[in-house]
């Protein structure tokens, strides 16, 4: 590669970390205010695990969380990454109930970032920090990331692009992970609809410069590198939440009109409906993978091929 051709890809690289930033702000930053009116007491941000459909949204949310802290073996670790760590739902327990002396939390969102900061909890450390510029000065037992991946490609790259972005992310949590560690990925997936068919207001009011991955990206992506140990797909559970979510919005729309306008309270309102149904009639999809690193010497001989 020139120096030229080199200087221009990091010049778009650096573009595209900036428009990542500014599209989370655009969703995250309304205020913690807002999401604290129909979010459940932990403010977690992304499909919970009810047990039925009579299952309370926070009981719900414990159960997620349980889930992917389990997943990576949290009780008994020394260090564990939440890579797109919202309002520090998994980084409170992980210093809490689990006893991780450290936990790393990555966000985009300045406001997130501040919460958490302000709880104070011992171990945990939260950076304003996009997980292609983190350089973790040890190694991590778990890594956990909910709700994230939808972020990390562009809806303007090719198939090759996104698929090298998530192959990014899999060799960075790869080289981050101690080699008996695991990776808990919970991320909505394109299912039963081309990418052409998405939503545009989804996809220009609400999550501006997202995109969705299909199953089969994910898997050529992390193919040598990870092993699968588990899939799931919970796209019910989704519905379910979005659901539980939008009857809270509704139920305080006079405190949220109040605090970020009716344009703002109404968009949230269409999107939760319509993500609804997108998973009620299976055209997204919620997946919840469990990876964990190959023994070295595979691994070694893959990248070599
Ligand atoms: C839907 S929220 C989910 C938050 C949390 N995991 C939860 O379940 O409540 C997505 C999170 O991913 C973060 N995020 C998105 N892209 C990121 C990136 N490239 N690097 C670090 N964090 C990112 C956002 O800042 C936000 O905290």
């Amino acid at each position: 590669m020139t120096t030229q051709a080199a200087g221009s890809r990091a010049t778009a690289a650096a573009g595209s970390r900036a428009a990542a930033a500014a599209a989370i702000r655009h969703h995250y930053d309304v205020g913690n205010e807002f999401y604290r009116l129909w979010l459940d007491p932990s403010l977690t941000y992304s499909c919970a695990m009810p047990d039925g459909p009579d299952d309370d949204l926070e009981a719900a949310q414990e159960r997620k969380l349980r889930f992917h802290l389990d997943a990576v073996n949290a009780r008994g670790a020394g260090a564990v990454l939440d890579i797109g760590c919202g309002w520090g739902a998994v980084l409170g327990r992980l210093a809490g109930t689990y006893r991780v002396p450290r936990a790393v939390g990555l966000t985009l969102s300045v406001e997130q970032a501040a919460h958490i900061t302000g709880i104070g909890d011992p171990g945990v450390e939260v950076r304003t920090e996009d997980w292609r510029d983190y350089e973790p000065d040890g190694p991590f037992d778990g890594i956990i990331s909910i709700g994230a991946f939808e972020h990390f490609a562009r809806p303007d790259d090719s198939p090759a692009e996104r698929i090298r972005t998530y192959r990014e992310f899999f060799e960075r949590t790869r080289s981050w992970l101690t080699d008996d560690g695991a990776l808990s990925l919970q991320t909505i997936a394109y299912a039963n609809m081309p990418r052409e068919a998405a939503s545009t207001f989804i996809q220009q009011e609400i999550f501006p410069d997202a995109e969705l991955p299909t199953l089969a990206e994910i898997a050529i992506a992390a193919e040598g590198l990870l092993e699968t140990r588990s899939v799931r797909n919970d796209r019910l559970d989704y519905a379910w939440t979005c659901e539980r979510w939008a009857s809270r919005l509704r139920a305080h729309r006079a405190e949220a009109t109040a605090l970020v306008g009716p344009d703002v309270v109404a968009r949230y309102e269409r999107y939760l409906r319509m993500s609804a149904l997108g998973f009620r009639m299976g055209k997204i999809c919620l997946y919840r993978l469990v990876f964990a690193p190959y023994p070295r010497g595979y691994a070694r001989r893959a990248a070599a091929r």
